[in-house]
This record gives C-alpha cells, sequence and structure tokens, in this order.
C-alpha cells in the first residue's frame, strides 16, 4: 500500500515538473517574438536554465541543506550568468531574457509572470538586515541593466526603464524610469513633475533653491508691473502736454500760418 502510494506520488511529482517546464516554455513563445519553437526555448534560453536550476537549490535551501544550496546555485550562475540566492521565492513563470548579469538577493520576492531583462540586479542597499532585498509583484517588467535596491515593492504590472535605479516604492501599473527612478506613467497616465520637492535626486536641493528663487523674482517684477499699471505720472504729464499743445494751436491758428 504504501509503495503504490509512493509511486503515485512520484507519478505525479514528475508529471507535476513536465507541466511546469511546459508551462514556462509556453511563457516564453508568448513574451519573447524571437522565439519560435518550444524546441528552440528548451535549448536557447538560459534564464529558463537559471529559473529551473533555482528551483532544486531553493528545495535543498528549505530543507536546511545551506551549502549544497549555495553550490547549486554557483553552478547555475557559471551556466547561466544568472545568479540567483537559493533562498529569494521566485514565483511562476519568471522570464529572464538574455540571462547574462542579472543578480537576485536572499530576501528578494518575485511573483508571478515577471519578465526581465540581463544585468537587473534585485539588490540591498547594503545597510539593511533581514528583509533587505525588493518585492517584485505579478506581472512586473524590469528593464536591461536596471537596479531595485532595498526593501521596496514594485506594484503589479509596473514596468521599469532599461537602466533606472529604483529606491522607493513602485505604485501599481505604473512606469518608472531614471536615476534615481521617477514615475512617468500611472494608470495608463502620463505623469510630469511640476513641484521640484518631488525629484528625489542628488541635485533636488539646487532645483528647488532655483525655483524658490525664481517664484521670488516673478513676485518682485509682478509687484513692479502692478505699480506701473497706472502709468500715473506719465498719464499726468502726457495730458498736461496735450493742454498745452491744444491751447499753443489757438496762438497758431491766431498767428495766421506761422
Ligand atoms: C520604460 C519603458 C518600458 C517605457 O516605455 P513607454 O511606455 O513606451 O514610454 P515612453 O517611450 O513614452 O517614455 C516616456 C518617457 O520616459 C523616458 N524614458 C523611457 N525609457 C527611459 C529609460 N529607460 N530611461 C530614462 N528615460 C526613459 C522617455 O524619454 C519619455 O520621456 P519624455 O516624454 O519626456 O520624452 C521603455 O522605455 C524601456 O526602458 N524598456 C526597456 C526595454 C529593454 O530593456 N530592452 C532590452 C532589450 S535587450
Amino acid at each position: 500500500m504504501r509503495g503504490t502510494w509512493g509511486t503515485r506520488d512520484s507519478e505525479s511529482t514528475v508529471m507535476a515538473l513536465f507541466a511546469r517546464i511546459r508551462e514556462d516554455i509556453n511563457s516564453v513563445l508568448e513574451r519573447d517574438p524571437a522565439a519560435r519553437s518550444r524546441v528552440e526555448v528548451f535549448f536557447c534560453y538560459p534564464g529558463l536554465w537559471a529559473v529551473w536550476i533555482h528551483r532544486v537549490s531553493h528545495w535543498l535551501w528549505r530543507v536546511k541543506l545551506r551549502l549544497p544550496a549555495r553550490l547549486l546555485s554557483q553552478v547555475g550562475r557559471f551556466f547561466t550568468g544568472v545568479d540567483i540566492h537559493p533562498g529569494a521565492l521566485i514565483g511562476r513563470r519568471l522570464f529572464i531574457d538574455h540571462a547574462t548579469g542579472v543578480v537576485i538577493g536572499e530576501t528578494a520576492i518575485v511573483g508571478s509572470d515577471v519578465t526581465m531583462y540581463q544585468g537587473v540586479t534585485l539588490g540591498g542597499t547594503g545597510k539593511g538586515h533581514g528583509k533587505r532585498h525588493p518585492t517584485v509583484c505579478d506581472g512586473v517588467f524590469i528593464g536591461n541593466n536596471a537596479n531595485v535596491l532595498g526593501n521596496v515593492t514594485i506594484g503589479e504590472n509596473s514596468r521599469v526603464g532599461a537602466g533606472s535605479v529604483v529606491l522607493a516604492d513602485v505604485p501599481p501599473n505604473s512606469t518608472v524610469v531614471g536615476v534615481p527612478a521617477h514615475i512617468v506613467y500611472r494608470n495608463g497616465e502620463r505623469v510630469l513633475i511640476t513641484d521640484p520637492h518631488d525629484v528625489k535626486d542628488p541635485l533636488s536641493d539646487a532645483l528647488i533653491a532655483l525655483s524658490g528663487r525664481v517664484e521670488e523674482l516673478e513676485k518682485q517684477l509682478g509687484r513692479a508691473v502692478k505699480t506701473a499699471e497706472p502709468f500715473s505720472t506719465e498719464e499726468a504729464e502726457r495730458t498736461a502736454y496735450h493742454e498745452e499743445l491744444e491751447r499753443l494751436r489757438q496762438y497758431v491758428s491766431m498767428g495766421e500760418g506761422i
């Protein structure tokens, strides 16, 4: 009886494993227009191999075989160029395109249907302890060489531009770009920065000071324009001049054609 149950269990485990592999391959076919067949995806996508190796190393990590887990993840890194710590929690259908240079830290959490390109780092800032790596929610897209640092959360279906450095939480359905990253789209609407306080940048202080000075100058200019608006002195001089001209005209006409 025991043996029968054991066989059924292992059969279903193997079936589940193949189902997962098929699911991963299909997700690549859906997301990468360059992928032509399942066989091609199986043999030519090291990002997928990295995920599969991680699944085994993560299992070793969870059963407390920490050193074998680390060793296996290093073997994976050698062959794929992707360094995923065995402690990282990775959801389903993660697609790492081009693979090379991706680093995913120990306490990172990656949801399902996440896509990332080469050179992406989900790393720590070097300052934190405990949960010190990012949480990337379902459906997130991370462009090549983007760095997401610290215990920050990238909300569902958000996009991180290539080369961006994300240091703060990103709300769901947003696009962030730049160093440090700021939101350019949210729920399909373009987001423009109009307040320099919203620019979280080492140059922010200079921008804030500059905009304060411009505001001050505008105010001063506004006052000057206001004072000058009635042109009271000029208006009075003009009136006096016209009256004098009128008076003189009488003399001119009297002078008969001078
Ligand atoms: C972030 C990204 C997804 C946004 O695409 P999008 O929704 O079409 O956005 P837009 O092109 O309209 O860009 C919006 C603004 O952000 C800027 N921007 C876009 N991507 C940027 C980036 N990576 N870094 C800095 N600024 C960026 C644009 O210049 C534009 O600014 P502007 O309106 O002031 O001119 C895309 O630009 C990106 O970076 N994709 C990654 C692709 C990748 O990794 N490819 C690797 C292939 S190997």
